[in-house]
């Protein structure tokens, strides 16, 4: 089994990424809704609640785990890794990096993400360590986890703070958008039309499924996935719903 965890509904991006190349991947998702967010939390606390997590999805028979969550990829991936050495652990971070300076022609990167995501400068280090040579230019957007939680995502409104948000980005012309949170792949629209038809934006979780499909058998068999959060409300159900695009059955579970 292969268990995902987010925050919130962000991770369902990834696993419609997964669920694209591996249609039959057996997985076990977890949203942590009742803590959300995690990208204005400390490192003690986002590596507390991803272990706690972890334990979870360990007791559902994952041996592989993917951190779709680019807040506790930062800060918590390494840890995880040292703490349980027994799973295979994936993140997105280490996969967002990898996508855009695969994708860059100009070396002009720039990269958004939840403030504990930017502040933790994991994207600038781990670009540098691929090609030192890449400008990489960040931004935090704090509003648009809300933004999306809200389902908020075609408003005027949101358009209005992307602008605000992306204005620096736009003006050191970045050739390349890394979407630096699981979340911001549902605000793509908005964040293309902004940043322009030269900016290629990319997402955080692409990488990560197409490297899942090359290193995982897939089963014969249609797999029966489960879907868990810490706190289930119908307009979860209806979002997580409209982003995988078919409706899933959710169980509310408390750690
Ligand atoms: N989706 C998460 C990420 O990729 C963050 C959302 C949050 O702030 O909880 O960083």
């Amino acid at each position: 089994m292969i268990g995902i965890f987010d925050s919130g509904v962000g991770g369902l991006t990834v696993v419609k990424e997964i669920k694209k190349a591996m249609p039959k991947a057996p997985i076990v998702y977890f949203g942590d809704t009742a803590r959300l967010p995690y990208g204005n939390k400390s490192q003690e606390t986002i590596r507390k609640y991803s272990s706690e997590i972890v334990d979870f999805l360990k007791s559902k028979n994952c041996q592989t785990i993917i951190i779709a969550c680019n807040s506790a990829s930062a800060l918590a991936a390494d840890f995880l890794r040292e703490k349980y050495p027994e799973l295979n652990i994936y993140d997105v971070v280490s996969s967002g990096a990898q996508a855009v300076t695969e994708a860059t022609k100009t070396r002009r990167i720039g990269v958004i993400g939840t403030a504990a995501t930017i502040n933790s400068g994991v994207y600038k280090k781990k670009i540098a360590e691929i090609d030192p040579k890449i400008e990489v230019h960040v931004q935090a957007c704090p509003l648009f986890v809300p933004l999306v939680e809200e389902n908020w995502i075609r408003r005027p409104e949101t358009k209005k703070i992307a602008r605000a948000y992306l204005r620096g980005l736009k003006l050191k012309k970045v050739d390349t958008l890394l979407l630096g949170c699981t979340h911001y792949p549902l605000l793509e629209k908005v964040i293309s039309e902004v940043m322009g038809k030269r900016t290629k934006v990319i997402a955080s979780g692409e990488k990560l499924a197409e490297f899942l499909k090359k290193t995982h058998l897939e089963t014969k068999f249609p797999s029966n996935d489960e879907y868990f959060v810490s706190d289930l409300t119908p307009h979860f159900e209806k979002l997580a719903g409209k982003i995988l695009g078919k409706d899933i059955k959710i169980r509310k579970v408390m750690l």
